[in-house]
């Protein structure tokens, strides 16, 4: 088993400062930057762009994780691809079409990701498995940073396991919301191999990143 990936998101940043924040989660060893696309329609939150991508994108040579919660998600596909995206990670529910999405995606040369809902069920992905590079199970309702991790998500990520096991193809289980110190062991023992996080990464300020980082990964 690979070394979980962690992947601070930049809700809980600075945003007066995104690009020093950037820059800080990197050198604290980040390994991916998630950013959260949020349009105040799909979900109750409006955040950030494809500008923002762009300007941010000269602070780090990480991979942006790119998660979409806007609708329709379809006509902002290449904004987010040219703007410096390297997964864009969108929700069923944002599109009547999700294998063209997700033909779309890999078209623009990006990899691609489906993110379950915690009502979402996991037959949602029987037919577009061979498509995806990235499963993302969110263990919150999307929206908000800071929520209280749901536990009824570990059986999901069981099942994604087992399922991705069986496809024998390289496929990130990530799991975004609630993770902390407490609830990261148990989406790994679970099977998820990145955790997304958010308030975790930042409570404390810069010094405290690298420690916040280390302690997510267990080590
Ligand atoms: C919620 C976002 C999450 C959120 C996680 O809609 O997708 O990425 O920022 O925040 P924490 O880690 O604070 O739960
Ligand atoms: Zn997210």
């Amino acid at each position: 088993m690979p070394a979980v990936r962690i992947a601070p998101s930049i809700l809980s940043a600075d945003f007066a400062r995104l690009g020093e924040e950037v820059r800080a989660i990197d050198a604290a060893g980040a390994d991916w930057i998630h950013i959260d696309v949020m349009d105040g329609h799909f979900v109750p939150n409006i955040t950030i762009g494809p500008a923002v991508l762009k300007a941010l994108r000269p602070h780090t040579a990480k991979p942006f994780d790119v998660h979409l919660m806007i609708a329709p998600v379809d006509p902002f596909l290449q904004a987010f691809a040219e703007a410096g995206a390297d997964t864009i990670t969108v929700h069923p529910e944002a599109g009547p079409h999700l294998h063209r999405t997700l033909q779309t995606i890999k078209a623009l040369g990006k990899r691609a990701g489906v993110v379950l809902n915690p009502a979402t069920p996991v037959s949602v992905l029987d037919h577009v498995m061979d498509m995806v590079d990235l499963i993302l199970v969110m263990s919150v309702n999307p929206g908000f940073g800071g929520q209280k991790f749901l536990p009824s998500q570990l059986d999901k990520i069981a099942e994604l396991r087992r399922r991705i096991d069986a496809t024998g193809r390289p496929i990130d289980l990530e799991v975004d919301g609630g993770i902390d110190r407490r609830t990261a062991p148990q989406a790994i023992a679970a099977g998820a191999d990145a955790l997304v996080a958010g308030t975790a990464t930042f409570t404390g300020g810069p010094d405290r990143y690298a420690d916040n980082i280390r302690a997510l990964r267990g080590a």
